[in-house]
């Protein structure tokens, strides 16, 4: 087989073509640089290796191995079904995919609920070849946060509609419409940065909530239903590229329709939603709360 090292006498780790901890061009560091300098950035999802080539090599800052993957690659309704053991396996796929990007990958429900489970949970996921770990929520999960920045663990908090705690909130619902959910939202997200959030993803967050928490921090904000004011945008691959039988929420943008037009141009509708983040016209007045 002529990826084995013919001078190797077995195969062993050493000789896979790319190892996953390999450094990225795309930073914690710079991710911050961007946001001081203005730069927005596109962030979108893959779980496999084909799909995290494409989008690494057409402009994608951060690929997101989310745990979405329970609802557009399992075909469940939730995320709530994703094991530790399920987005391991993808950040791996994912993650033989990457060069020049940042790969995030989520922590599942639960695998983050003391500290200790999420520290296990992130080895796991950094030895899968992940580079930063997302979670969900605030209250307890600052200890967290901190516990695991403090070990230098990079760590990127979700607050607004936090998919994992559909059933507390009764639904995927828009969050911080009130003024006391609003300034509750504002105090959690500084409160993110203070433990030690590198990154912070707001979803389904009125924009002028958004914008008000994205000029509170100093880490970038990744808005996904938050609005143009946020540091960068994030979209699931299969709704950017019109593919699910599933109703698209507000936020969604096709930046081609797949499903009916299995000769459509995947490459150029990456590169259609990187500069439609990075020239702020994307997302639009038609995809906001
Ligand atoms: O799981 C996921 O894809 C996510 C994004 C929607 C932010 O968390």
């Amino acid at each position: 087989m002529s990826y084995i090292n013919p001078e190797a006498s077995e195969f062993n780790d050493a000789q896979v073509p790319m190892p996953p901890s390999r450094a990225p061009a795309v930073t914690v560091p710079k991710l911050r640089d961007m946001k001081r300098n203005g730069e927005k950035i596109a962030m979108m999802t893959a779980y496999d290796y084909i799909f995290a080539d494409l989008l690494d090599k057409n402009g994608v800052d951060v690929v997101l191995v989310g745990d979405s993957l329970g609802m557009v690659i399992q075909g469940h309704r939730s995320t709530l079904t994703v094991t530790v053991a399920d987005l391991a396996y993808h950040i791996g796929c994912a993650s033989r995919g990457m060069k020049r990007g940042l790969l995030l990958a989520d922590l599942p429900v639960l695998s983050y609920a003391t500290l200790e489970r999420a520290l296990s949970s992130c080895e796991t996921m950094l030895r899968a070849g992940a580079h930063m770990m997302k979670l969900e929520g605030a209250g307890p999960i600052l200890e967290v946060i901190h516990g695991l920045t403090q070990r230098d663990v990079a760590i990127c908090a979700h607050l607004g509609l936090t998919p994992q705690s559909l059933h507390k909130l009764g639904g995927f619902k828009v969050q911080g419409r009130d003024e006391r959910a609003a300034a509750q939202l504002l105090a959690d997200a500084k409160a993110a940065e203070q433990a030690g959030a590198e990154m912070l993803v707001l979803e389904c967050v009125p924009a002028e909530l958004a914008t008000q928490i994205s000029q509170a921090l100093q880490i970038p904000t990744i808005g996904i239903g938050a609005g143009v004011g946020c540091d960068g945008q994030v979209l699931v691959l299969q709704d950017a590229l019109g593919l699910g039988p599933h109703r698209k929420p507000r936020f969604v943008k096709n930046f081609m329709n797949l499903a009916d037009n299995p000769n459509g141009d995947i490459k150029g509708a990456v590169q259609a939603y990187v500069q439609a983040v990075k020239k702020r016209t994307f997302p639009g007045a038609e995809h906001v709360y």
